[in-house]
């Protein structure tokens, strides 16, 4: 089942609780926290502490993105934080299979995120153990950002060699996702969908998240 992913760093950070409260209500299952460095992105975001709030003010998923140098020092505090899932960038990890099986060793989900220059090819090794691969529709640092088209390819090819090679992994895209583009990467293979601006961006961020879910379901249905 195709699930949106409403972005906090597009929320109001003055008044999360009922930022969260509000998409929750609207039957949202899951929250994408994007946790910046300023060194690996441009951008620095938060932390473990504010994640450890969040955590107790919600039952939700929380699926941690750490676009963050090094992020196996971490891992640790965010599981301890909170998170239910967490995602290591390749292109951050000298070694990607030593930080995603560090992540499922603390009993949370492992994701690999890719930028979008990077290939599919570059998780070959990784792909029977990964739970979920993280495909970058836009270069990480910053919400409110054009999606990038190419990138859907990497989702097709991720989705066929799932089915063709016996692969369990989800698939998540994120980045420049809004209500006329959902269903076309639903359609492609995308699981999990993160949306920042189209759903905390907008005057009705629970009825945005719904109408998100619904194009992006009904894509699904149709899908051949
Ligand atoms: C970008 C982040 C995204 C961001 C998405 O670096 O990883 O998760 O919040 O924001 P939108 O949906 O506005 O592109
Ligand atoms: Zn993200």
């Amino acid at each position: 089942m195709v699930e949106i992913l409403p972005s906090i760093l597009a929320a109001d950070f003055a008044r999360l609780s009922g930022e969260i409260a509000a998409v929750e209500a609207a039957g949202v299952s899951m929250l994408h926290l994007d946790v910046m460095d300023g060194r690996f992105v441009p951008n620095i975001s938060f932390g473990p502490p504010v994640i450890r709030s969040i955590r107790e003010c919600t039952g939700l998923h929380l699926d941690v993105h750490l676009m963050i140098e090094d992020p196996a020092r971490y891992i640790a505090d965010f599981a301890r934080a909170g998170a239910d899932s967490i995602s290591v960038h390749q292109e951050a990890c000298a070694h990607l299979d030593r930080a995603l099986r560090m992540i499922q060793d603390v009993g949370k989900q492992a994701g690999a995120a890719i930028n979008p220059s990077t290939p599919v090819a570059a998780l070959d090794e990784v792909l029977e153990i990964v739970d979920f691969v993280l495909v970058m529709s836009v270069n990480p640092g910053f919400g409110g950002q054009k999606f990038i088209p190419r990138t859907l390819r990497k989702v097709m090819e991720l989705d066929r060699r799932r089915h063709e090679e016996g692969y369990t992994y989800k698939i998540e895209i994120d980045g420049g996702i809004h209500a006329g583009n959902a269903g076309d990467v639903a359609r492609a293979g995308c699981d999990w969908i993160v949306a920042g601006s189209s759903v905390f961006g907008e005057e009705d961020p629970a009825a945005a998240a719904r109408n998100l879910e619904r194009t992006a379901r009904e894509a699904t249905l149709v899908k051949v």
